[in-house]
């Protein structure tokens, strides 16, 4: 099903399976357009299936990274990039091992910075520089996007973040203990993501199913970052039947 309201397009689909397809037929079709194509790409268990989908695709030719460039939304502080719970770790994992995006044009937060203002300066200089044509975006419990929690101010670029508990709590199923969940994190801002020409956001399971409620239906407030969607032009969102429960019935 596609539905248009308040200027988002809204794809439920029959499940996660499809839902990754959709949303990787979306950086697809964008790098087949324009090759060198700047992604803002995301981590989590929502996208391991279409990063999977993407690997598949590139390994079938039907995709070629040689010319695009990537910025990650986020990453934890204090972590090693050797750490296999970092987003670093995620990524190569789950998607640069396996496809050709060129080494010196991947960028992700450094979770190891020294200095974090100076870098976190750097990332948001270098996102302003190149502009994400394309964000995939998920989006949390407590709608965050990103790192940018509850209570975020919408004009903040690159920061250092204060995970929520519900977050930690939230992340703790990647780590053996709740209290080895880094209890902060580097994260582009609203206005870094709002900054992008299209973003597409995706969620599944039961669990979203508030989030995505109030991002749509809700104020645009700071206590529910992704509610801040509403005002951008350009927003896809890719649920499964889960994640749209809330909201089937009102569109
Ligand atoms: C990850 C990120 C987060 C996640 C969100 C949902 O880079 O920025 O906003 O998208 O926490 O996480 P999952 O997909 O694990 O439910």
């Amino acid at each position: 099903m596609k539905k248009t309201y308040k200027g988002m397009t809204i794809y439920v689909m029959d499940d996660y399976e499809q839902m990754s397809e959709k949303a990787a037929s979306f950086i697809v079709a964008q790098v087949m357009i324009k090759p060198e194509s700047v992604l803002g790409l995301a981590t989590g268990s929502t996208p391991e299936g279409m990063y999977k989908s993407l690997v598949q695709r590139y390994k079938a030719h039907d995709v070629d990274f040689s010319e695009t460039t990537t910025f990650n939304l986020d990453e934890y502080y204090p972590i090693e990039a050797a750490n296999e719970q970092s987003y670093y770790s995620y990524m190569y994992r789950n998607f640069f091992d396996h496809v050709n995006v060129p080494k010196d044009r991947i960028h992700i937060p450094d979770g190891q910075a020294e200095d974090v203002e100076a870098f976190c300066a750097s990332y948001d200089a270098a996102i302003n520089e190149e502009i994400i044509d394309l964000q995939i975006l998920g989006i949390g419990n407590n709608g965050h996007i990103g790192f940018n929690e509850p209570d975020i101010r919408f004009e903040t670029g690159t920061h250092r973040v204060t995970l929520d508990e519900e977050t930690i709590e939230a992340n703790a199923r990647f780590f053996q203990s709740v209290d080895e969940v880094p209890k902060e994190a580097l994260s582009m801002g609203i206005r870094n993501i709002m900054h992008s020409k299209k973003i597409v956001l995706i969620a599944n399971g039961k669990g979203k199913a508030q989030a995505v409620h109030e991002m749509i239906f809700g104020d645009v407030t700071p206590q529910l970052p992704a509610s801040i969607l509403q005002l951008h032009n350009d927003v896809t969102v890719i649920l499964d039947q889960e994640a749209a429960s809330e909201i089937i019935n009102k569109l």
